[in-house]
């Protein structure tokens, strides 16, 4: 069995670790599975894609089609053309894509129109809200997908709501916790950690980097000034994603307690959501991480396709208000935060049941 697995974005590269892996050990008990792997260069920078892959140990890529930035058109036409053309030379019985992102949306696409079979693995999770690109590139992937991997019982019910055979989906947890398991013994204090003398819970950790949060002015900059006026005199340490920089070197902020440093390496990343006090964010990754670690988190977003981190983990999800931002944060401080548990199957092995299942199936 040949699988192309793609990688295009940071998200991306955490999620296909565990699965390389989960070949490689297959294949090294004597199965017959092998992999290409093709970084579609959506993410291009050091530390937003090589950086993983040197501390994740992931192999290097067998292409890159170094797409680069560009709009939502543009960026997902150039990644269908250049996946087209590979394929045209050699086609592989299966194309497995991660999450939401345009790479995802491009190449199932095209794989599926080629006749290659796709895998989704992070199928079914909704948002609800089409004006985020990802819950679209999500309902698209997942129209044309043929075997769904569900992270949570919910996603895979939102499939079987939206038609598909029951029989192609396969409940096997979070790929993203296996990660994160396997890599929670390996984090390292960030340089910030000395430079500002950090101890545990005596910090906020700020990310931000949806279109809606970042690209006008004037909401990046309530959410920045809300956070730093509210975090109860604590140092808020704020990795600015390359989407976000653009914005925020527009605007004249100026705060003692804001220390603003380059996208962070996998490992210091975690070790700073460790031991915060609070998380404040809009990805969808990291409350699922503070969820396994039990860390605080706020969600800066109207709506979450995850939302067992707030129903079983410790994230709530707030809205983008100033007001509900304050709120929350005064919660924190004055009466605490829910303990929250750990969603099922979130143990570490769901790589290994996704390999095991499509061994079973192909075979
Ligand atoms: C993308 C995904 C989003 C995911 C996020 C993870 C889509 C539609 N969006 O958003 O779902 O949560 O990745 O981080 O696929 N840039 C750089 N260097 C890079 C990459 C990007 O400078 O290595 C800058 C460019 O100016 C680019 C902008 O960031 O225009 C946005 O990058 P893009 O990949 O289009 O979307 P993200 O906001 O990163
Ligand atoms: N992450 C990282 N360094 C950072 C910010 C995030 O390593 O400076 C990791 C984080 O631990 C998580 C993933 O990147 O595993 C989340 O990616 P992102 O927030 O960019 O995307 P999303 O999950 O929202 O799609």
């Amino acid at each position: 069995m040949n699988i192309d697995i793609i990688a295009g974005a940071r998200p991306n590269f955490i999620k296909i670790a565990p699965i390389i892996d989960a070949i490689k050990s297959k294949k090294a008990d004597g199965y017959e599975i092998n992999y290409r792997l093709i970084h579609t260069g959506q993410h291009y920078d050091k530390n937003m894609s090589l950086q993983f892959f040197e501390e994740l140990n992931i192999p290097k890529p067998d292409l890159n089609f170094e797409v680069g930035s560009g709009s939502q058109a543009s960026q997902t036409a150039a990644i269908m053309i250049s996946y087209e053309n590979l394929l045209k030379t050699e086609k592989p019985d299966l194309c497995l894509v991660v999450g939401d992102v345009n790479s995802t949306m491009a190449c199932a696409i095209v794989a599926k129109k080629a006749q290659v079979k796709v895998i989704h693995v992070e199928a079914g999770i909704r948002s609800g809200d089409l004006a985020m690109p990802e819950e679209i590139n999500r309902i698209v992937t997942d129209s044309l997908t043929d075997y769904y991997f569900t992270t949570t019982k919910t996603a895979s019910e939102n499939l079987i709501k939206e038609g598909i055979n029951e029989s192609n989906i396969y409940f096997v947890g979070n790929v993203m916790i296996d990660t994160l398991n396997k890599f929670m013994s390996s984090f390292k204090p960030p340089k910030v950690w000395a430079d500002l003398n950090l101890q545990e819970k005596s910090y906020v950790l700020l990310t931000m980097h949806r279109p809606s949060n970042v690209d006008a002015e004037n909401s990046l900059k309530a959410i920045i000034d809300t956070v730093c006026e509210n975090s109860n005199g604590l140092p808020v340490v704020f990795p600015v994603h390359p989407r976000t920089l653009k914005t925020l070197n527009q605007l004249n902020i100026n705060y003692d307690r804001l220390y603003t440093i380059p996208p962070l390496g996998y490992l210091e990343f975690n070790y700073l959501t460790k031991y915060a006090k609070v998380v404040i964010t809009d990805s969808g990754g990291i409350t699922e991480e503070t969820t396994v670690m039990g860390v605080p988190c706020i969600t800066v977003r109207n709506s979450t396709e995850r939302p067992e981190t707030v129903t079983i983990g410790t994230n709530e999800l707030v809205g983008t208000k100033s007001e509900r931002i304050k709120l929350y944060l005064n919660k924190l401080f004055n009466e605490g935060w829910k303990e929250g548990k750990i969603p099922e199957k979130w143990d570490g092995k769901s790589a290994k049941r996704i390999v095991d299942i499509l061994i079973s199936n192909m075979s």
